[in-house]
């Protein structure tokens, strides 16, 4: 077959030509939404209808006729292929269009081949098709819009049904290929579309999906007959460039061309092992790494977080394979980002944050990687020819090593050894069950099964308490008792209650559950908790006197006192928060947090430990916007307005469409403006002071602070003042003099100890002038062996310095210790007389330590020893006089 003519097109191109075409066919152009998924089925985006999906099941309409987007996916069901191949990979973009029963079968085929033919300009001659095996209307619609029967084939439902998961919408679906040429493949004479390797390369796929499939593998058909494409925009890239490897279409060529300057090996565009394979893995890992963290994944131990984690390392360990020393990922984060960021704002946006978090990450795996590697060459090595790594091996590998299977698959090929797969998944199941075992079951079963019926047969519970702490008229819907519905509650008995509106905020978004009671005739009731059951609140009741019965009216009143605190301290969050990314940077972002009545707490995304200065800085921009009792101001609006007018929205959170947001200062420069459904002071001033009580680590990369502010901050600084004042009192001074006598007090205490440690250890010490006495004389040096006791080791060396500044002449010693932690410390030491008369410190040192349960040894002339067991000093010393023939 004669080489492409087609003109060449780059990916930024390509992007921009399909999303045009089907905009000017009326299509609406959507964002690509995130890679976190807003379905619980999914754990990343792998198509493009993923956020459609309520439309396909026809909750949600479109007045368009369809919709087309440029769609960021992950998948990682091939990584192991991935590198190996010119087609697979974990990242790509996927460029889609969808209609929802708006577009026929027909157009989507027309318009798929218009595309293909007049704007890419293909060759027909080098398409061709699949239809799902029985789908005869779509051989029929190819065969009418020209294409030959010798290029259209039928595939069963592996090739073509397609689905984004085990449940959801999916269909049989119409797959379009380009032909690369035989020159490109296995060249087997029956290589086909459908075939494994490269020649026949799928560009498009037509998923005209009308079934839902459910829990049950049960599949009902949807309302419209709809329709999902997905073509592959990497792959057309590298059609559209003449290539017929995926890695070598521009984008991934400027990712590669770095990994060759870093490593300095060459990359080999139709060589699928080796070196060229790896620059392949860590070309598409850095970039599913860089836009996973950007998206709000961080490195974790399960679900997205573990997948994100085990590309991570992947990408470094095959940077260590082809050479490259020292961190090198955060490289590539910068090189996608010159790639990528003008399609995609985000990554330059977080940039900060991805960097911050990767090279984390590779540090620590670096250094897992060198212990773990040790561990795995060890067992490799006790392995015979061909003997398979056992799964207890590779359990121990992840499980305590931090490496993923796959990786321990790789290393252990490459030494010529498989991986007991099967005895690596009975560990992990193992384990599975001791966690299971430690989580109390029982009650969650029936706990769960009334929630979810409540939730499916009552209306969602109206909060009406940003205002109002009180409400007259509340009305039971419902009373549950030891997860059953019950009709009424006695004086006494613990229950949960739902009502049809509540003031009582449910503990959300870090704010704890509001308290307060119920009353109505006759019925005395406190609330303890309130939490949100999806959508239903479930106030946690004790019945103080009377019946509170389905049905009743009965008044609510918040725990007023408990809410203002509440209030202010949720509102002292919000202002941290902003104080945080005013001080550290824009890559803090909100982790996680708690607001109690009494204090808060505020985890965050940031490398290192505040220092001082900084926890002041942060502190004082606090009480700046305090004391200037600026307004707090709550607003509902649209999302996209919400996020137009800067609201911080939490990183990788999603939010409806109607939001409320929460603004502190004045409206075009808000000192903090976030997207927040708790309930908040009225003004900064409220608040009344704000201390930051602790900093600390809770993890990779995320920092916490531990607050409190208004009665929590004074009760603190309250608490911190009576300190002072105790410490006063015990030193007898006044407060302002505490520090000062303190440092006067540990002067002097280090004096004292120091006299008493020359007097221990110096001549005038009671128990060296009896050893000193009790010298034996040897002829040619004494020797003094003693047993000292409250000597620390190093006080030995002054003891023997001691002993031969009062012995005339030649002499030697052996001296023992217990040290205040209960150790025992030995030294042997002597004159260059007595070493040449015989006596090697170091030799008696090395004789006697194992009776102390130590080891040791040194110079002749010096030598000391520590130990374990200090009940066997007296024996060391016997034997030390033993050793010497006494
Ligand atoms: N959703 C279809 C796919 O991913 C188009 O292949």
């Amino acid at each position: 077959m004669a080489a492409a003519d087609f003109p060449m097109m780059t990916t930024a191109e390509i992007r921009s030509a399909f999303l045009t075409f089907f905009e000017e066919r009326g299509c609406k152009l959507f964002p690509s939404s995130s890679l976190i998924p807003d379905d619980p089925s999914l754990l990343l985006a792998n198509a493009g209808m993923n956020q459609f999906k309520a439309y396909y099941q026809g909750s949600k309409t479109m007045r368009e006729i369809g919709a087309t987007s440029c769609q960021k996916c992950v998948r990682t069901n091939d990584i192991d292929i991935i590198g190996s191949d010119g087609r697979h990979a974990s990242f790509f973009e996927m460029l889609g269009n969808f209609s929802f029963g708006g577009v026929s079968k027909e157009q989507a085929c027309s318009w798929a081949l218009e595309l293909s033919t007049q704007v890419f300009h293909l060759p027909i001659e080098r398409l061709y098709f699949t239809v799902f095996t029985d789908d005869d209307e779509t051989y029929d619609i190819w065969r009418k819009l020209g294409v030959e029967e010798s290029h259209i084939s039928r595939l069963g439902e592996d090739d073509n049904f397609w689905a984004a998961g085990p449940t959801g919408p999916c269909g049989p679906c119409s797959e379009i290929y380009y032909d690369q040429g035989e020159d490109v493949g296995c060249g087997r004479p029956d290589c086909a579309p459908g075939c494994d390797c490269d020649r026949f390369l799928e560009y498009w796929n037509l998923v005209f999906t009308q079934f839902d499939r459910q829990e049950d593998g049960s599949m009902p058909e949807l309302p419209h007959r709809n329709l999902d494409t997905g073509m592959g925009l990497e792959r057309m890239s590298a059609i559209m460039q003449h290539k017929s490897s995926f890695y070598d279409s521009d984008i991934m060529q400027g990712l590669i061309k770095l990994g060759e300057d870093i490593s300095g090996v060459t990359y080999v565009g139709d060589d699928y092992t080796g070196a060229s394979r790896s620059l392949r893995i860590i070309a598409d890992h850095a970039r599913s790494v860089d836009f996973m963290i950007s998206d709000g994944i961080l490195p974790g131990n399960e679900g997205r977080g573990y997948v994100l984690r085990r590309l991570l390392r992947r990408a470094v360990f095959h940077g260590r394979l082809i050479g490259i020393e020292g961190a090198f990922l955060t490289r590539f984060i910068d090189r996608v980002n010159e790639l990528m960021g003008d399609a995609y704002p985000e990554l330059l946006k977080n940039a900060a944050l991805v960097k911050g978090i990767v090279s984390a990450e590779e540090d620590r795996f670096s250094t897992t990687l060198d212990n773990g590697r040790v561990y795995l060459d060890e067992a490799l090595a006790g392995l015979g020819d061909g003997e398979e790594l056992a799964g207890s091996a590779a359990f121990m590998l992840h499980d305590t090593f931090g490496f993923p299977i796959d990786l321990t698959v790789e290393i252990a090929e490459a030494a010529g050894h498989g991986v007991d797969i099967d005895g690596f998944n009975r560990e992990m199941e193992a384990q599975r069950e001791r966690a299971r075992a430690n989580v109390k079951g029982d009650a969650w079963g029936s706990f769960n099964n009334i929630w979810s019926e409540l939730a499916d047969t009552l209306p969602a519970t109206l909060f009406c308490g940003y205002e109002d702490d009180v409400l007259e008229d509340a009305r039971v819907l419902a009373i549950v008792r030891d997860g059953e519905r019950v009709a009424a509650a006695a004086a006494g008995e613990d229950v949960e209650v739902v009502l049809d509106r509540a003031p009582f905020y449910a503990e959300m978004g870090g704010q704890v559950g509001d308290t307060g009671t119920l009353a109505g005739e006759g019925l005395a009731a406190t609330v303890s908790d309130t939490q949100n059951r999806g959508g239903i609140y479930a106030l946690c009741v004790h019945v103080d006197k009377g019946t509170l019965a389905e049905g009743a009216t009965v008044c609510a009143s918040v725990d007023h006192h408990r809410r203002e605190l509440l209030r202010r301290n949720h509102t002292a969050t919000h202002l941290l928060d902003a104080a945080l990314k005013e001080v550290l940077g824009d890559h803090v972002n909100q982790a996680g947090s708690l607001v109690t009545p009494d204090h808060l707490r505020f985890d965050f995304t940031h490398f290192d430990a505040l220092t001082t200065d900084e926890i002041r800085a942060v502190e004082g921009l606090v009480n700046r916007e305090i004391f200037a009792a600026k307004p707090v101001v709550t607003q509902e609006m649209g999302i996209d307005e919400a996020k137009a007018a800067g609201a911080i929205a939490l990183f990788g959170e999603k939010y409806g469409e109607r939001v409320r947001v929460v603004s502190v200062g004045t409206e075009e420069h808000p000192f903090s403006r976030e997207l927040c459904g708790g309930t908040h002071a009225r003004n900064t001033a409220e608040i009344g002071l704000f201390r930051i009580v602790s900093e600390s680590s809770t993890g990779s990369n995320v920092r916490r602070i531990e607050a409190v502010a208004s009665e929590g901050a004074v009760a603190y600084l309250e608490g911190r003042a009576r300190i002072a004042e105790d410490a006063a009192a015990v030193l007898k001074c006044r407060v302002d003099e505490v520090p000062e006598r303190i440092g006067a007090l540990n002067q002097t205490l280090c004096a004292t100890e120091q006299k008493l440690k020359a007097a221990l250890t110096g001549g005038s010490s009671d128990a060296i002038a009896q050893a000193i006495d009790a010298a034996r004389d040897l002829g040619a040096y004494k020797l003094v062996i003693a047993r000292l006791s409250g000597l620390e080791a190093a006080d030995l060396r002054n003891v023997w310095d001691t002993v031969r500044q009062k012995v005339a002449g030649p002499v030697a010693c052996v001296l023992a210790t217990v040290t205040e932690k209960g150790q025992p410390a030995l030294l042997a030491g002597a004159t260059d007389e007595a070493v040449s008369a015989g006596f090697k410190a170091g030799d008696i040192i090395k004789k006697i330590a194992p009776l102390v349960g130590g080891g040791g040894g040194g110079r002749p002339t010096m030598a000391q020893a520590g130990g374990k067991n200090a009940a066997g000093i007296d024996d060391a010393l016997a034997a030390a006089e033993r050793e010497l023939g006494l």
